[in-house]
C-alpha cells in the first residue's frame, strides 16, 4: 500500500478534495443538523458547534496518520460536504468510504463525482484492492449515487448497525481495483 500522508488533494472535473481547515466549522454544523444527515449517517451526538468542533480536531489529528483519510468537498471555493474513510483492513487491502452534501447542493452530481475520484485514489494510487461503501437499506439516494459512480450491488447485511434505538439493515456496494 502506498499511503500519503499529509497532502491528500484530489481535484475532479468541479470539485477540489482537501484536508480539513478550521474555518470548515460552519459548513460541517450545517450538515450534521440537517435531519436527513441525521437520519440516513451515523452522526449521532454532533448537533452542537461545540461537539463537531472537537470531531473536527480528532479528525483532523487522526488524518495525519496513515490510512486515515477524509476530505472536504469543495466547489467554487464552497465547502459542499465531504467524503471520508470509515473503516480499512489493511490485510486484506480493502476499505469503506461514506459521504455527506450539504442539502443546498444535492441533486448536481457533486457526491458522485467526488466518489468517483476517491475510488480512483483509494485504489490507483493508495493501491487498496476493494472499496466498499454503504447505506441503509431505505436510504436509496445514497445508492444511487453508488452506482453512478460505477460501484457494483453486492447485497443487503441484516440488522448491521444499530443507530437512533433501532436495528438497521444495510445494502453494501464495492469496486475493485481491476474493476
Ligand atoms: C445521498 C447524497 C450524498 C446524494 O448527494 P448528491 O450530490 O445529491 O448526489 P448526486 O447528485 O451525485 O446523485 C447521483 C445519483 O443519485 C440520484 N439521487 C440523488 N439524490 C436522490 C434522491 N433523493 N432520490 C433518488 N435518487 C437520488 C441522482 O438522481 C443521480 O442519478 P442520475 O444522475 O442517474 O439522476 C445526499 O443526498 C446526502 O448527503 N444525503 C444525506 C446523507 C447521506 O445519505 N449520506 C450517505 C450515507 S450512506
Amino acid at each position: 500500500m502506498n499511503h500519503i500522508v499529509g497532502n491528500i488533494d484530489i481535484k475532479t472535473e468541479r470539485l477540489l478534495l482537501r484536508q480539513l481547515k478550521e474555518s470548515d466549522l460552519e459548513g460541517f454544523f450545517k450538515i450534521f443538523s440537517d435531519p436527513t444527515v441525521v437520519k440516513n449517517y451515523i452522526c449521532e451526538g454532533l448537533q452542537s458547534k461545540e461537539s463537531v468542533k472537537v470531531f473536527l480536531h480528532k479528525t483532523y489529528e487522526y488524518s495525519k496518520e496513515n490510512s486515515c483519510y477524509f476530505w472536504v468537498i469543495e466547489f467554487n471555493s464552497k465547502m459542499i460536504g465531504f467524503i471520508n474513510l470509515c473503516d480499512h483492513v489493511e490485510t486484506f487491502s480493502r476499505c469503506e468510504v461514506g459521504f455527506c452534501i450539504n442539502e443546498d447542493y444535492r441533486g448536481k452530481g457533486y457526491a458522485s463525482e467526488a466518489l468517483s475520484g476517491v475510488l480512483n485514489f483509494l485504489t490507483n494510487i493508495v493501491g487498496y484492492n476493494k472499496v466498499s461503501a454503504a447505506h441503509f437499506k431505505d436510504n436509496t439516494a445514497s445508492g444511487n449515487v453508488m452506482k453512478k459512480a460505477n460501484m457494483t450491488y453486492e447485497g443487503e447485511r441484516k440488522s448491521e448497525v444499530f443507530y437512533q434505538g433501532k436495528f438497521i439493515d444495510c445494502e453494501y456496494y464495492y469496486y475493485l481495483k481491476d474493476n
